[in-house]
C-alpha cells in the first residue's frame, strides 16, 4: 500500500466511525454494542477474508509466472513475455489449465509415427480437468465407503432405513396417543357441565332464537304440535345438562327434532343446553302442559326417572 492508500483509508475510517456508532442509537441497540457483541465472529470473519486475499495473490502469482514461462517458450524475449502475461486474462489462463493441450507451435513433437492414408495422430495430454474428475472419483469412492460403510459418520442405506421405520413407527405411537386424549377431552354428553358465563349463555340465547324457537318458543314455552315445553320440570328425554346436550346433539328420531351436532359445534350446543337451563321454573305465559317425566335435580343418570306425573298440573 502506498501513502495515498493508507491516507484515504484512514479518512474513510474517521468519517465512517461516528456514523457507524451512532447508528441505531435511538432504538438502545447501537452498531456499536452489536459490534461489541460480535466480536469473535468479526474478527474470524478477517481471518478467513485474509486468507482468501493470500491465496488470491498467491494463485495470481503463480499464473503470471506460468503465463511468463509459457510465452518465453514460444520465443518471446523476457519482456514481451511479461507484457504478454499481463494482459492474459483470468480465464483465458484457467482455460490453458484445463485445456492441457500442445501449442499449435509444437505439435509436430507429439505427432505419433504412423501415417494412414495421409491422417496422422497426435498424442495429446488427457485434459487435466479430465483426470482430475477421474482421480476425484476413486477419492470419493475411498471417502463414501469409509464413511457409510466402515464409521458411525453415515449411515447404510439399511441402517437410515430401519431408522425410518423406527422414526415412523414413534410417529404413528404419538399420533394414535394425541387422538386418544383428544377424544377423552372432547365434549360430549358425559363431560358436558353447565355454563354459567354470561357471554356463553348469551351466545346460547341467541343461537336458540336462530335455530330453536321457531318450534320451542321464543321463551322456551314450547309450541303445541312443534316442540316441548323446555321451562319445566318434566323431559321426555332427561333433564340435567347432560342429558339435554345428548338430546340436542343426537335429536329424537322419527321427530321434528333434528341431530343438531350435525350443524352446531359442541360448544354451541353446550352453550344451548346451559341456556336451556337457566329457563327452568321460569313460567312464560302460554306454556306448553308439561309432558315426560319429572326430572329431579341432582340425578345424574341418563335415563328419565320415572314417577307419577299429573299431565297438565305443575
Ligand atoms: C322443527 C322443530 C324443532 C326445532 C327447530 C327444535 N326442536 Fe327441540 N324438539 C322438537 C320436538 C318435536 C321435540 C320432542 C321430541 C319428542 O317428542 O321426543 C323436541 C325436543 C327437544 C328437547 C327435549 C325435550 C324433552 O322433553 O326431553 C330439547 C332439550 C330440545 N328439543 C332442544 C332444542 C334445541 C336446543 C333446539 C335448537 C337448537 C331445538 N330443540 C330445535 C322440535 C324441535
Amino acid at each position: 500500500m502506498n501513502k495515498f492508500k493508507i491516507w484515504t483509508t484512514l479518512l474513510i475510517l474517521l468519517i465512517a466511525a461516528p456514523i457507524w456508532a451512532a447508528v441505531g442509537e435511538e432504538e438502545g441497540r447501537s452498531m456499536f454494542n452489536w459490534t461489541i457483541e460480535n466480536i469473535v465472529m468479526i474478527m474470524g470473519s478477517a481471518v478467513v477474508l485474509s486468507a482468501l486475499y493470500l491465496m488470491w495473490t498467491a494463485t495470481k502469482t503463480i499464473w503470471r509466472a506460468q503465463a511468463i514461462n509459457r510465452f518465453e517458450s514460444q520465443g518471446l524475449s523476457h519482456e514481451a513475455a511479461v507484457a504478454k502475461a499481463k494482459k492474459e486474462s483470468f480465464l483465458s489462463y484457467m482455460y490453458q489449465q484445463l485445456d492441457g493441450g500442445v501449442s499449435l507451435e509444437k505439435e509436430t513433437d507429439i505427432l505419433l509415427n504412423h501415417n494412414y492414408d495421409g491422417i496422422q495422430e497426435l498424442d495429446n495430454n488427457l485434459p487435466p480437468w479430465w483426470v482430475g474428475m477421474f482421480y476425484s472419483t476413486i477419492v470419493f469412492a475411498f471417502l463414501y465407503l469409509g464413511i457409510y460403510h466402515f464409521s458411525d459418520i453415515g449411515k447404510s442405506q439399511i441402517e437410515e432405513y430401519e431408522q425410518e421405520v423406527i422414526d415412523t413407527d414413534r410417529a404413528i405411537a404419538a399420533y394414535m396417543a394425541a387422538q386418544k386424549a383428544a377424544k377423552t377431552t372432547e365434549l360430549n354428553a358425559d363431560n358436558v357441565t353447565e355454563l354459567t358465563a354470561t357471554d356463553r349463555l348469551a351466545a346460547g340465547q341467541a343461537n336458540f332464537k336462530s335455530y330453536c324457537m321457531a318450534c320451542h318458543g321464543m321463551l322456551g314455552e314450547g309450541i303445541e304440535n312443534l316442540g316441548q315445553n323446555l321451562t319445566d320440570d318434566y323431559w321426555i328425554h332427561g333433564g340435567g345438562i347432560k342429558n339435554i346436550f345428548k338430546t340436542i346433539s343426537e335429536g329424537v328420531p322419527g321427530k321434528p327434532m333434528v341431530a343438531w351436532k350435525e350443524a352446531l359445534s359442541a360448544d354451541q350446543i353446550q352453550e344451548l343446553a346451559s341456556y336451556i337451563m337457566t329457563l327452568k321454573g321460569t313460567n312464560p305465559p302460554n306454556a306448553r302442559p308439561p309432558e315426560g317425566e319429572l326430572y329431579e335435580a341432582g340425578a345424574t343418570s341418563e335415563i328419565p326417572q320415572t314417577g307419577e306425573v299429573e299431565v297438565g298440573t305443575e
